[in-house]
């Protein structure tokens, strides 16, 4: 896959007003400043295309940008500790799990994870939740640029051993960084073969 071009469509907290599902769609999600944005500009080489910030927070609703004519990649707000009031954070909450929840076309989501730190509660139960609701994700580790190739390996091992605590089997999971560009092809595989079978 290749991407050729990369439009913001329009940005929402209202999952009526999103685009009309008719193209396969992917979500990226994760705690907040895990680097969701980054890594959407990384995998369309375009910088600014999704707003990006070192202060937690910084994505607020649920922006649809349409990449090569046929499918939509969504940025939606982090979870966690975004410095905004307990209130805003419960309504962003609720639209983005009702968004989670309902979306038709929703392929895949992207579940961002900071490499760099052991498992987190708000990670963890936010997978199980997908697991419930089976909505189908992808467990794609952050900022890896920041680790030695030994600590990375001893934090994916004890990641995996947290995992298993739960889950039956793994779900697919890549390591990535918007700095070096790594994981983007094992990312477009996963888009690709998830869209061969849409159209089937
Ligand atoms: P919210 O929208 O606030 O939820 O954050 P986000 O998850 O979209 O994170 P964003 O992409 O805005 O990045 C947060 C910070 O992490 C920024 O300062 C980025 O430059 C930095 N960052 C993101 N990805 C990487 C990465 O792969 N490597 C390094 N070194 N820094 C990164
Ligand atoms: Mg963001």
């Amino acid at each position: 896959m290749k991407i050729t071009s990369a439009e913001f469509v329009i940005s929402n907290s209202d999952i009526h007003k999103c685009p009309e599902p008719k193209i396969p769609e992917f979500a990226f999600i994760g705690r907040s400043n895990v680097g969701k944005s980054s890594l959407i500009n990384m995998l369309c080489e375009r910088k600014g295309l999704a707003k990006t910030s070192s202060t937690p927070g910084k994505t607020q609703l649920i922006n649809h940008f349409i990449i090569n004519d046929s499918i939509y990649f969504v940025d939606l707000p982090g979870y966690g500790y975004a410095k905004v009031s307990q209130k805003e954070r419960q309504k962003w909450e609720q639209f983005t799990l009702h968004y989670l929840k309902t979306r038709p076309n929703l392929l895949y989501t992207f579940v961002l994870i900071d490499s760099r730190i052991k498992a987190q509660k708000s990670d963890l139960e936010f997978m199980e939740w997908l697991g419930t609701n089976r909505i189908p994700f992808v467990m794609l580790f952050t900022k890896i640029d920041k680790l030695s190739s030994s600590q990375l390996q001893k934090n994916m091992a004890a990641y995996q051993n947290e995992m298993l605590k739960v889950w039956a089997e793994l779900p697919i999971r890549i390591l990535t960084s918007s700095v070096s560009g790594i994981g983007k092809n094992e990312i477009f595989v996963v888009i690709e073969n998830t869209n061969k079978l849409f159209k089937m």
